[in-house]
């Protein structure tokens, strides 16, 4: 497994994490499988959030790994605060809360990388900013990051948060891919042009925050896999081209379109089938040519200015 450095911090992560928001759909052994095989693949970045299952994936995730101290040297974990039921809640209690819970659930004393999971309006950045001090004091969070921020939001937090913020996990896959477009479309009198997310894509450049590509596979908002789709005819068509070029599978293709990248993103892998987890890593050895990126891009109904 390729590596890679989070943002500007020195952890050394894989360039594929693997999610875990559906691993309650598998039972406790096939969990444990699941999460063994990945790890002798090198994926050892694992992504949680204490509202996946209500908690239940990070309990899972704990008992299936035999969590003890040798096992959480080996793994990277992360995970996410800040959703609760009917609202988002960014204050300093629920921030410590949160953490205390997650650690509990995944029977660990310390997270590698903790994000804000979506933004609070009613955030008071200084809160925050303590919240951050005495879990970084404590040694229960090492790093720090955000979720689904635009720049704005981010350099609101970074005026006080005095730990650089690393990561930035946001909606990507080749059929959401607004925040490429609209770079390419600056100014146009066209859909492609609307700036949703305040240029996010180059802001996270410019400050090495790495963009964490979530739901890599999924169209519109949980809609479905865009991959054999027939929705998608011509996008398969280019992919499946593509990917019979390389003797890969079609997912490994829609990996490496997101790795070819120069933004250096850390795509969310939300498979649970080993198979498809291993498609996937082939990716890291694939680096697509950029007619391939952009036959792909434009095969997504995507139009060049
Ligand atoms: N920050 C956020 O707001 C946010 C939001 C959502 C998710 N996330 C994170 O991102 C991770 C990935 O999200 P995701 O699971 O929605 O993304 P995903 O990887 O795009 O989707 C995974 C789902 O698609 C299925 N799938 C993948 N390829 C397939 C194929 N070729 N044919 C049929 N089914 C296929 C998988 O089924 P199989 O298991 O059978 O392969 C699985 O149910 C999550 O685990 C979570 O960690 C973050």
């Amino acid at each position: 497994m390729r590596t890679m450095k989070l943002g500007t911090s020195s952890l050394e992560v894989p360039v594929l994490s693997v999610g875990c928001m559906r691993l309650t759909s598998l039972n406790e052994r096939d969990a444990e499988q699941y999460i063994q095989h990945a790890l002798e693949l090198g994926a050892n970045f694992f992504d949680h959030a204490d509202i996946y299952d209500s908690g239940k994936c990070e309990e899972l995730f704990a008992k299936a790994i035999h969590m003890n101290d040798d096992v959480r040297e080996k793994v990277i974990l992360q995970s996410k605060c800040g959703i609760r039921k009917g609202m988002f809640d960014f204050s300093k209690e629920h921030i410590l809360h949160s953490v205390d819970n997650i650690l509990s659930r995944l029977q660990t004393d310390y997270l590698d990388v903790l994000l804000l999971h979506r933004p609070d309006t009613l955030v008071e950045p200084e809160e925050v900013a303590e919240a951050f001090d005495l879990l970084e004091k404590s040694g229960k969070v090492r790093h720090f990051g955000v979720s689904n921020q635009n720049p704005m939001q981010i350099q609101l937090l970074q005026k006080y948060v005095k730990q650089p913020i690393v990561a930035n996990q946001l909606q990507l896959s080749i059929t959401n891919s607004n925040m490429i477009s609209n770079g390419f479309n600056v100014n146009m009198e066209n859909d492609a042009a609307v700036n949703r997310d305040g240029s996010v894509l180059d802001f996270c450049r410019l400050h090495d925050i790495t963009i964490q590509p979530w739901s890599p596979f999924q169209y519109g908002f949980f809609e479905g896999v865009f991959l054999g789709n027939e929705k998608f005819p011509e996008l398969n068509q280019k992919i499946d081209e593509i990917a019979n070029k390389y003797e890969v599978s079609n997912i490994t293709i829609a990996v490496a379109w997101l790795l070819r990248h120069p933004a250096n993103m850390q795509p969310v892998i939300g498979t649970m089938n080993r198979e498809r987890l291993n498609d996937c890593v082939k990716a890291t050895g694939i680096n697509l040519t950029r007619e391939e990126w952009y036959s792909i891009y434009r095969a997504a109904g995507n139009v060049l200015p």
